[in-house]
């Protein structure tokens, strides 16, 4: 090694060591006859002196001072010297009780003026940072998320590996299948007119792993996406994809809660109770979403019984009338309450309005609706919601699916407003019994809720033929703190039933045999019952460490555009290129291209 120590390693027993460290510039301090420079690496900053009056290997103080002095911002540094106590310590650093009294400094490589601070608080734009990402990742601050990373996917193998899995490659280059998100697709260059597509999952290879008698199988995978980008997802993410035969629900239920435990223990040294289980039924019920956030109560209650039929026409015409109860905020003002209608109307919401009751400390009710409802009526309302005086009801009404939606973007505002989605708590909650199948009012045809490859439930399988929108799967996901971190299903493990799925999915036996013919030949040679689960990874590590955003703990994403700013791809290829991959470019979109070149 070039250096005999680390940036972050020397402390106060060191003082007196003759030391090498290397690193890069953070700061530059020139005191006219002394300078400091800070040098970090990986592992720490620590502090350089130069001082007059230290002549040493052949060199002047003076001309090492200079030396010193023409380093900038970024410079790559070898540094040799000796460890002295500081006069002025820094207990914030800690490497803060020492300094190196610098005796021979060599510049392995100047830098550039950074197009932004290096520092935690930096002055660079989101833009700026990702098109200079290697910048960025000198940040000690996004270094330490992609650590975080590094962490978990190792927990991840240990666990994993403790329990027999096995880790299992799968391939990037398959076939493109009309059922999911889009797929992107890579021309064959050897085969005219004809595409790989990447993996949206290993789904298909896993279970053919099954087939193969892997029995436990687990994989850390790039998957890849073409939709609409959010906060949350990017096009190339990475999966903790499961797969396990001979196993029931609770199985694997089991199993992947004692994944999250050991990951939350050893990365976060945080111990997690029993995970509770809901069915989607009661999650879409209380909390009007398939993903609620448990962190906080503030459950839905329906109140149709107490708020049709008292000639408030617009409650009498909806399908759900709907509340939920903000503890202690009937002080509410009139401009907060208005804040709060803007909120729900706003078109990405779309309510029409919102009813209120204050349930005021003196035990008196006042509300929006009071033309229509009596103090007793809504009196009758604040009971069934649990109401105490100094609460405050809010109310939403319509089509029951829209309303729920609504309310449930309402509930995670106030809960927000009240402070009650602390980042540093997390609450895991199983949601389960997913219906197998989403009707597409635009298709007209039914879509697999999860994916085509999940298991009716048993006792729903009578109902496939009568009335397919009512049968449950034996499907689940993982949510903590309103993320949905993984999911997963047990598998159809029979050809008839596999392709009676398929049959309801639109699909001709020809197109089925077309597109998933391989894997219906599987079932026929002795496949397992299995079941299994994937993680989203990278959310996994976001909420973790209480971020939002995924993209931090990416080291190279893409934006919001689905570009990645730093190579500038997607790009052009050249004519020869396409040529070879039979591809021909419409013209419209080649003049546009060259327009924007
Ligand atoms: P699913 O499609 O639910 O299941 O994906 C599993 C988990 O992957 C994460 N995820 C994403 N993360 C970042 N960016 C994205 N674009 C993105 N899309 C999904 C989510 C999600 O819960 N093969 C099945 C699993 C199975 O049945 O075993 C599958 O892929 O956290």
């Amino acid at each position: 090694m070039l250096r005999t120590h680390t940036c972050g390693e020397l402390r106060l027993e060191d003082a007196g060591q003759e030391v090498i460290l290397t690193g890069w510039v953070q700061r530059v301090r020139d005191k006219g006859g002394v300078i400091w420079i800070d040098l970090r690496d990986r592992y720490g900053t620590t502090q350089l002196i130069f001082k007059a009056g230290v002549d040493a290997q052949g060199e002047t103080a003076a001309a090492l001072i200079q030396k010193a002095q023409e380093v900038g911002r970024e410079y790559v540094l070898k540094a040799e010297g000796k460890v002295i106590e500081r006069y002025s310590k820094n207990p914030k650093m800690p490497t803060g009780d020492i300094e190196i009294e610098v005796s021979a400094l060599h510049v392995l490589n100047p830098s550039k003026v950074p197009p932004f601070t290096i520092e935690d608080e930096t002055d660079g734009g989101e833009d700026l940072r990702m098109k200079y990402r290697y910048l960025d990742l000198r940040r000690s601050v996004v270094r330490r998320k992609l650590q975080l990373r590094h962490r978990m996917m190792q927990e991840t193998r240990k666990y994993l590996d403790g329990q027999e899995f096995i880790e299992v490659e799968t391939p990037v280059l398959i076939k493109s299948t009309p059922e999911g998100a889009r797929d992107f697709v890579v021309p064959s260059r050897m085969h005219a007119g004809e595409f790989y597509a990447l993996p949206q999952s290993p789904q298909t290879f896993k279970q053919l792993l099954m087939v193969s008698g892997f029995d436990r199988y687990f994989q850390i995978v790039k998957c890849f996406r073409d939709e609409d980008l959010r906060a949350d997802r990017q096009p190339e993410f990475t999966q903790i994809d499961c797969e396990m035969s001979f196993v029931t629900q609770d199985d694997i239920l089991n199993m992947f809660e004692g994944l999250t435990k050991h990951l939350f223990k050893t990365v976060k040294n945080l111990e997690m109770g029993d995970f509770p289980r809901m069915t989607y039924e009661e999650a879409m019920r209380t909390y009007g979403i398939d993903k609620p956030d448990t962190r906080f109560e503030m459950k839905f209650v329906e109140l149709n019984a107490v708020a049709k039929g008292k000639g408030f026409n617009v409650f009498d015409q909806a399908e759900l009338v709907v509340g939920i109860n903000a503890k202690g905020c009937a002080e509410y003002t009139r401009k907060q309450l208005d804040a709060l209608t803007e909120f729900v109307k706003r078109p990405q919401i779309g309510a029409k309005g919102l009813v209120y009751v204050k349930y005021n400390t003196d035990g008196s009710l006042k509300s929006s609706v009071d033309k229509f409802y009596s103090e007793s009526e809504l009196k009758a309302w604040a009971e069934t919601m649990g109401a105490t005086p100094g609460d405050l009801l809010l109310v939403l009404s319509g089509e029951k699916n829209h309303t729920r939606k609504a309310m449930a973007e309402l509930r995670l505002h106030m809960g927000d407003e009240l402070g009650l989605r602390d980042k540093n708590v997390f609450k895991p909650l199983w949601v389960l019994d997913f219906p197998l199948l989403e009707w597409n009012e635009d298709d007209q045809r039914f879509y697999a809720m999860h994916h085509p490859f999940t298991s009716p439930k048993p006792e729903d399988i009578e109902r496939l033929d009568t009335d397919p929108g009512t049968v449950r799967a034996n499907a689940y996901d993982l949510v903590i703190n309103g993320v949905e971190i993984g999911g997963g299903s047990i598998r159809i493990y029979n050809r008839g039933l596999q392709n009676k799925m398929f049959q309801i999915l639109g699909f001709t036996e020809e197109e089925a045999q077309k597109q998933f013919g391989f894997l219906l030949d599987a079932f026929e040679y002795g496949a397992p019952p299995h079941g299994g689960i994937a993680f989203g990874f990278d959310r996994m590590c976001a909420l973790v460490d209480g971020a939002e955003s995924i993209r931090d703990y990416i080291a190279f994403p893409k934006n919001n555009a689905g570009r990645d700013v730093m190579i500038d791809t997607p790009s052009t290829i050249s004519q020869v290129q396409l040529d070879e991959l039979h591809i021909q470019v419409k013209q419209d979109v080649s003049q546009q291209r060259a327009f924007q070149k």
